[in-house]
């Protein structure tokens, strides 16, 4: 992490990153207590073939060293391997916790039929049309070029920053023109509305709520050589991705879990922004970085706060439950 980046909060005491299947470590988790306002899983998507990560310059991926298998097989047996870890993140979760399922046109369908069964259809709370803008246009036929993110929540109390500024975007100019015509005493400009009898006023400079669709968090952010936060690892998603919903769904004394973190951008995002988080993932790979990756934010941070782990702390982790 560049001394230049921007730190939020504090990262925590104890965040860390557990090597494993998520089918066996979160059972673990919440047996010692502990749940997640937020989840955040990105799974394979059952695309076919091998995922190798880059670790060196100059290394061609397809030599690189391998990262996780992507075939499942059909779309019954990728359920059978999703559905009983789903059903685990859902016992992890806080009451207002949400989980956000990250897939691709793949399985996604599918997988909300099943998430539905997990989490009762009523939890599910909508979903995010993520444009990576990297995706494959196709000659003969619908080019795939988004993601698909469902979101569940855990109980009735969904915890959400609607007012968080990175929910928001610019209004248009002519909208601008057209309806925000009014200034408050201090100038601000804003447009007021009336909606089942009641006034509703909007400030221009708050910006509008944003869409389900998201653009602007290019995939390319993490997955260029030339970018701070690339790692090498295959299909690491951007941080401004995870930004978005770390702050859309958590607080600052929030705990984020990600089951499946491959190169810890979940954890990366939620340490910088000072929550606690824990990552689990059955790649040595994938651990490996993750670990750098949100060790390096928590020196950054610990330097000047409560973020660093003593190393008593880490010795006595023990194998599976290595902090960093
Ligand atoms: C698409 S990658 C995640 C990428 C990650 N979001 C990032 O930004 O780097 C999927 C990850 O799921 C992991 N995985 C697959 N099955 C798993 C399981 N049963 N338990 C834990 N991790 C698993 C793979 O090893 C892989 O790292």
């Amino acid at each position: 992490m560049s001394k230049g980046a921007q730190v939020d909060g504090h990262a925590v005491n104890g965040s860390r990153v557990l090597e494993g299947d998520c089918l066996l470590q979160l059972p673990e988790l919440c047996q010692r207590g502990e749940r997640f306002e937020l989840l955040y899983v990105d799974p394979p998507f059952n695309a076919g073939g091998k995922r190798r990560a880059r670790l060196a310059s100059g290394v061609e991926r397809a030599r690189g060293t391998l990262a996780y298998d992507d075939h499942f097989g059909d779309v019954d047996d990728f359920l059978r391997m999703l559905e009983p870890r789903l059903a685990a993140m859902r016992e992890c979760l806080a009451p207002n916790g949400s989980l956000w399922l990250h897939l691709s046109h793949h399985t996604v369908h599918e997988a909300k039929v099943a998430a539905d069964r997990v989490f009762g259809r009523g939890a599910f709370q909508g979903e995010i049309i993520w444009i990576p803008g990297n995706g494959g246009r196709r000659r003969n036929g619908p080019s795939v070029t988004h993601q698909t993110i469902l979101v569940y929540a855990r109980g009735a109390q969904l915890l959400w920053n609607a007012d968080d500024a990175s929910l928001r975007e610019p209004y248009a100019e002519t909208s601008l023109r057209m309806h925000f015509r009014e200034r408050d005493e201090s100038g601000r400009r804003y447009r007021e509305r009336t909606i089942g009898g009641k006034v509703y006023r909007y400030y221009a400079d708050a910006g509008r709520r944003l869409g389900s669709v998201w653009a602007d968090c290019p995939a390319m952010n993490a997955n260029t050589p030339l970018t701070r936060e690339t790692t090498g690892y295959p299909t690491q998603k951007p941080e401004a991705l995870l930004e978005r919903i770390i702050r859309a769904a958590t607080l600052p004394d929030s705990r984020v879990l990600d089951p499946m973190c491959g190169s810890g951008t979940t954890l990366a995002v939620a340490a910088r922004l000072g929550r606690y988080c824990v990552g689990v993932d059955l790649s040595p790979v994938a651990c490996q970085i993750a670990r750098e990756r949100l060790r390096a934010i928590l020196e950054y941070t610990g330097s000047s706060t409560k973020g660093r782990l003593a190393d008593a702390q880490l010795q006595s982790l023990g194998r599976t439950d290595r902090a960093v």
